[in-house]
Parts: C-alpha cells; structure tokens; sequence
C-alpha cells in the first residue's frame, strides 16, 4: 500500500467494470430490481474511489498511514455496501449492507480528516 492513488484508480476501474456489468445484466434481463446496489457499487466504487486517489495524486498523498487506512475501509466498504444492498432486496436481510455502510462511512470520516490535515496547495500566485 505505498501507491495510494494507483492503489485507488486500479480499484475503482476494476469495480466500475463488475458495476457496469451488473447494470447491464439489469439492462438485458429487464429486472431492474437491482438498481440501488447497482448504483451505490458505482457511486462509491467507481466515482468515489476515483475522487479519494484523485485528491491523494493531487496532495502528493502516497503512503499516509491515515491514507491507507481509509482506502482499506473505502474498498471493501463499496463492495461489501452493493452486495449486501442487493441481499437486503432479495431477502431482506440487512446486516452486510449495514457492515457495508458502516465501513463507507468511516472512510467518508477518515477522508474528512485528512483534507483537514493534509489541505490540496494550489499553488496560485500571481
Ligand atoms: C454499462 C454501464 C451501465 C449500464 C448498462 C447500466 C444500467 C442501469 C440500469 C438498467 C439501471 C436501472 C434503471 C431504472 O430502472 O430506472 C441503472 C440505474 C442506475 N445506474 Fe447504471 N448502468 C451502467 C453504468 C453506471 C455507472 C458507471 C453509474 C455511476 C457512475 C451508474 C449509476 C446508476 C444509478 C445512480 C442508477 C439509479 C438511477 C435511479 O435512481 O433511477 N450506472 N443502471
Ligand atoms: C453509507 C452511505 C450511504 C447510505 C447508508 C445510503 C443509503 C441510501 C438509501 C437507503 C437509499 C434509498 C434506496 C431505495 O430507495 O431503495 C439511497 C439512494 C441513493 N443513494 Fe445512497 N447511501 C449512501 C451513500 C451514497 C453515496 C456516497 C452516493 C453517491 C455518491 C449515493 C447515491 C444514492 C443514489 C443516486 C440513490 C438513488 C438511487 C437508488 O434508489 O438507489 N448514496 N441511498
């Protein structure tokens, strides 16, 4: 874990490919009812990952151990979080989706402090 934005963009390309996947599935088969696990994978799997590794490249952040502690939360917390929302519709059993959410949002906290800590320096003199 000494590459934090790569470790994040390779994350987020190969969960936005399983997420398009399943949107396509969704597409072809016609049941939809999937749609909300669907669109969290995507939204915190691809676009979140991506925006975290983003900022990390931008603030030169690449082996923060904060970092990399919200990065191990954000992973599996966005996969987890999809799958356990589609169990949660198909049967009604929620508890992988709130483990899910619960390590979204402590990755959201994380991440939250870290901006605080390491703030992006847009060098904009002039
Ligand atoms: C090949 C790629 C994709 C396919 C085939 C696909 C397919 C679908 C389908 C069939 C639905 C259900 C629509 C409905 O019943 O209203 C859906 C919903 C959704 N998808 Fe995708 N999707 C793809 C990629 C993505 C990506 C990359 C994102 C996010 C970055 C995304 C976000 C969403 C969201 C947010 C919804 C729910 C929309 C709502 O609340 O009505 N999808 N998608
Ligand atoms: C721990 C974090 C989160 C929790 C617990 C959560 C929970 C929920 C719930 C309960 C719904 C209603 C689903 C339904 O009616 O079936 C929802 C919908 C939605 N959420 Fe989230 N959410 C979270 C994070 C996010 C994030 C970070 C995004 C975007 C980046 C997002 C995007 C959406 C969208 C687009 C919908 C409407 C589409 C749908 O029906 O699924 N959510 N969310």
């Amino acid at each position: 874990m000494n590459n934090l934005p790569r470790i994040c963009w390779t994350s987020a390309a190969f969960i936005a490919l399983g997420g398009m996947l399943w949107g396509l599935h969704m597409a072809i088969s016609g049941d939809h009812s999937n749609l909300a696990a669907h669109a969290h994978l995507n939204l915190l799997g691809w676009v979140s990952l991506a925006l975290y590794g983003t900022y990390y490249q931008l603030a030169g952040i690449t082996r923060l151990t904060l970092a990399r502690l919200q990065v191990l939360f954000a992973i599996p917390g966005s996969v987890i979080m999809g799958i356990g929302i589609a169990i949660a519709h198909q049967t009604g059993a929620e508890e992988m989706a709130k483990i899910g959410s619960l390590l979204v949002i402590i990755s959201a906290l994380l991440f939250a402090v870290i901006t605080v800590m390491r703030p992006l320096r847009i060098n904009n003199a002039g």
